[in-house]
């Protein structure tokens, strides 16, 4: 036995060699961790438990004959964050370059089957130079089988995917799929062609992080969702993922003791909208003084910065956050922020987490960009979003509901559950500079002072329709509140809905205008 013991240990050694030495050096001094080092400091201590570490290629030709490392290129299994179990992979860049062959594949489909069937989330460490050559087709293969399961994992298990090295061609496509991208500055980048096809056929001289690096798709393109300086900084971001999602679509969302008081009313929101309606604030504002302790987890910060999502606490409970941002684009509803609130509405429906939704918005962005965009299609997402939502949901209308956004930020007529009003709220078709060009433009044009004429009509509209009023009057708004009493009201409303049970009519799947 204990000759037996020897080799398995001296197998067990070299299967945590990487791919040699000089590999793991040239990959540390990139600013790269390796595969290992990344999952120690993912999981919690000593919690990795290893499935194939012996698994090698069954490849010949191109030299792959003479060439096997144990455990193919990827480290696979099982651990702990936070307590909580998670199934991992972490491709190993020192082993031909973390590229994926069959058996590669397979480690990484066998996690993926075993998290689905056991509802426990998958995280997943990218660092691959793609399909391996030398495979061909059988590799090909290999992805496809892991985007399948990516597809029927979705708002089953919550999946997340790091990216700590390259990603390109149709590898992009798993983290894709997933519901967190993470991406570190100067040592990652996706892309489907790389600079130098790009170079060939459109004649664009770029290089790999303007192409494809971690703000480049962080703030332009939004495929991914955090931009971190270090690897540390984004697994830690990936641990702290885990105080908000539960550990599959059966499950509620964890909760997490505060010691902030339930009952704390925050003078200072009596301040943060400015007097002049015009006049810009930071939501930002408004949401750290209402939620416990103060601490907002931004998802897709840097993308479509007019309006805002993250997670928070609000009396232990985790919640979903969306919010206009009046600071950027004054709020308005486009293309791209539409697309990033309904991607997030849904993520959090999935996850039973309930949306919390801060709303000043003048309307959708006007602008022949934005028609021929086809702002119709990305607006009617979030809308759909919101209206097949079966969550607890709440709004609080600080200033602007205006037009269509209204209806469209989980307003009551869409299911929203509690819709409060500041009495600052501003509920109408459109604003008064809008309507009054639009009522009155003859009387207005015929005026001895148009502007004085314009001025008044617009004082008498605003008096007439900006206010919370006429919706509360209709049960629109179940109530205009004092700034102040925001968090104990949202946590009264989020105790009162907390076994709420709303079900769509049964179909296979909605069809939204994707
Ligand atoms: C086999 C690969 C490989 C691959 C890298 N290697 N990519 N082996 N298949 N796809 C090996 C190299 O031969 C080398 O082996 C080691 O990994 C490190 O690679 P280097 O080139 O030395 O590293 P670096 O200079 O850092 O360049 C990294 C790289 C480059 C930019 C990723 O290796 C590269 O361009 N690789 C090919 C990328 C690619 O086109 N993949 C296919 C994409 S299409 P040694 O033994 O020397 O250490 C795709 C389709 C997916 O993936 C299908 C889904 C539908």
């Amino acid at each position: 036995m204990r000759e037996k013991l020897k080799e398995l240990e001296e197998r067990r050694r070299e299967s945590e060699l990487g791919g040699g030495p000089e590999r793991v050096k040239k990959q540390h001094d990139r600013g790269k961790l390796s595969a290992r080092e990344r999952l120690d400091l993912l999981l919690d201590e000593a919690s990795f438990v290893e499935m194939d570490r012996f698994v090698t290629h069954r490849s010949s030709g191109f030299g792959l004959e003479k060439k096997k490392y144990l455990g193919d290129g990827v480290v696979t299994g099982y651990g702990t964050v936070k307590g909580r179990p998670v199934y991992v992979f972490s491709q190993d860049f020192t082993i031909f370059g973390g590229s994926l062959s069959e058996t590669h594949a397979e480690k990484i489909v066998k996690i993926m089957d075993l998290a689905l069937e056991s509802g426990v989330p998958v995280i997943g460490l990218n660092d691959s130079g793609g399909a391996r050559i030398q495979e061909g087709v059988v590799s090909l293969g290999g992805y496809a089988d892991i985007f399948l399961r990516n597809t029927l994992s979705s708002g089953v298990i919550p999946q997340i995917s790091a990216i700590l090295g390259p990603c390109a061609g149709g590898a992009v496509y798993s983290p894709a799929i997933t519901d967190f991208v993470y991406m570190v500055r100067g040592t990652s980048y996706m892309f489907v062609t790389g600079p130098n096809v790009v170079k060939t056929v459109t004649h664009e001289d770029i290089d790999m992080e303007g192409l494809g690096g971690a703000d480049v798709h962080a703030s332009v393109s939004g495929v991914a969702h955090f931009a971190v300086d270090s690897e540390m900084e984004c697994l830690e971001g990936i641990r702290r993922l885990f105080d908000f999602l539960p550990q599959n679509n059966r499950e509620d969302p964890p909760t997490r003791e505060t010691t902030d008081p339930f009952d704390r009313q925050d003078e200072e929101l009596l301040d943060v909208i400015p007097d002049e309606p015009s006049r810009p604030y930071d939501i930002h504002d408004v949401i750290r003084r209402v939620v416990d302790d103060g601490e907002f987890y931004e998802v897709h910060g840097d993308y479509a910065r007019n309006i805002v999502v993250g997670f928070a606490h609000v009396g232990g409970r985790s919640v979903g956050i969306v919010a206009n941002q009046p600071a950027v684009l004054a709020g308005v509803l486009d293309i791209n922020s539409s697309d990033k609130g309904a991607r997030f509405v849904r993520l959090c429906d999935a996850f039973n987490i309930p949306l919390v939704v801060f709303e000043d918005v003048p309307g959708f962005l006007p602008g022949v960009a934005q028609e021929h965009g086809g702002i119709i299609r990305h607006g009617a997402k979030l809308l759909y979003a919101f209206c097949e939502a079966t969550v607890p949901r709440i709004t609080i209308i600080t200033r602007k509901a205006y037009g269509g956004a209204y209806d469209v930020m989980n307003s009551k007529h869409i299911r929203g559950d509690l819709n409060l009003a500041w009495p600052t709220a501003e509920i109408a078709v459109m604003g008064p500079k809008g309507a009054v060009e639009i009522l009155f433009r003859k009387e207005i044009g015929e005026a001895e002072d148009p502007e004085a004429a314009a001025k008044a009509r617009e004082a008498e509209y605003r008096e007439r329709f900006a206010h919370p009023y006429i919706a509360a009057a209709r049960g629109y708004i179940d109530d205009v509140i004092d700034p102040r009493e925001t968090r104990p009201r949202l946590i009264s409303g989020l105790d009162m809905l907390a076994n709420k049970r709303d079900v769509n009519p049964p179909k296979k799947h909605g069809n939204i205008p994707l």
